[in-house]
């Protein structure tokens, strides 16, 4: 039997932080020998907010090295630049003039980022999902990692599928209705600095985040600044303790160990002690991929062949599907 094919994506837009690694990149990397996996970096993404254009380029390259670092293996994964297949943007396109403006007017995050903005939204913004049900559909995908905040978007994308199959495909259907696979809340990294918030790249403070790609002083600094709690000896799911618990579950997940592990390691433990443990699994975990990071960024031949390999294996799938989908809408076809 064929294996099914993971597909998501991951917009382009600054650095990544051990909440992304741990969240997503690792995840993906976990399950990658068991599906045929297609990830991307959305550059197209990254513009629906107002962007720098001196930065978009050499962000995505950065993803990409990060990526590699990580683990992505490429014997099973093929991985490219969103922008380097155009069939992204021409799917977009079609499905937009079948998308009933309402469906996006509801979305949550378009609301939410609508506000951040103020006067000045972009139609990207208000189009990003329909964006996003192409890169999804244009590859057949059979599974879609993503984070529980993106799950409104999987939604319409399945509602985008359904509806051009009724219209269009009453014979044979034309796109085929992806299935969610929404991660679990368990590796929810929390904020450094207020273990009730997200970590999150628009923190204002650097306090509040320890980067991927953060020196070994750096990852000391903010541990030893991180806000803790007056109580001596460590616990998980201590709702009064939201520090603690997130804490604990960094040093258990970067450690490698179970959670009824570093429970009985950390029970009779105070911060002093507890800190620098913390800083050194820390940064022993970050290290190879650091290192891995920073010698492919030094071999851009490499890194170039292994996008461009990736666009090309991409395009070859992708514009299969937009000739289908021209076709069942009734196109002309290319002369
Ligand atoms: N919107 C996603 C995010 O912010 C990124 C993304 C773009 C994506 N296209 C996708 C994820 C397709 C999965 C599938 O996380």
């Amino acid at each position: 039997m064929s294996k099914k094919r993971v597909l998501s994506g991951i917009q382009t837009t600054g650095n990544l932080h051990l909440g992304n690694y741990l969240g997503a990149i690792r995840n993906w990397v976990d399950i990658q020998q068991d599906y045929d996996n297609f990830f991307f970096f959305a550059d197209l993404h990254a513009i629906t907010v107002p962007h720098d254009a001196k930065t978009l380029a050499e962000n995505t390259l950065k993803m990409a090295a990060v990526y590699l670092a990580s683990g992505i293996d490429l014997n099973c994964s093929t991985i490219f630049v969103q922008s380097h297949v155009s069939a992204h943007s021409e799917l977009a396109w079609l499905l937009n003039c079948v998308t009933p403006l309402n469906w996006l007017e509801r979305m949550i995050q378009f609301k939410e980022k609508a506000v951040k903005q103020g006067e000045n939204v972009g139609v990207g913004l208000l189009d990003y999902p329909v964006l996003m049900a192409a890169d999804i559909l244009l590859y057949d995908a059979d599974r879609v990692p993503v984070g529980e905040d993106q799950k409104q978007h999987l939604e319409l994308t399945r509602d985008i599928a359904a509806r051009v199959n009724d219209q269009f495909g009453k014979q044979k259907p034309i796109l085929k209705v992806p299935e969610p696979m929404i991660r679990k809340e368990g590796a929810r990294i929390m904020s450094l600095t207020d273990g009730t918030k997200k970590m999150s790249k628009s923190d204002p403070s650097e306090l509040s985040r320890i980067e991927l790609l953060d020196s070994a002083d750096a990852i000391k600094r903010k541990i030893k600044k991180c806000k803790t709690d007056p109580v001596k000896g460590l616990t998980f799911d201590d709702p009064e303790r939201p520090e603690c618990n997130n804490l604990l579950t960094l040093y258990q997940i970067l450690g490698n160990k179970t959670k009824a592990e570093v429970a009985a390691e950390c029970q009779d433990m105070g911060w002093g002690q507890f800190k620098p443990l913390l800083t050194e699994t820390t940064i022993e975990a970050l290290q190879p991929i650091q290192h891995k990071y920073h010698e492919l960024m030094n071999n851009r031949d490499y890194l170039d062949s292994v996008l461009r390999e990736g666009a090309s294996k991409a395009s070859a799938v992708a514009n299969q599907t937009l000739a289908r989908v021209k076709a069942a809408l009734g196109f002309l076809p290319p002369l």
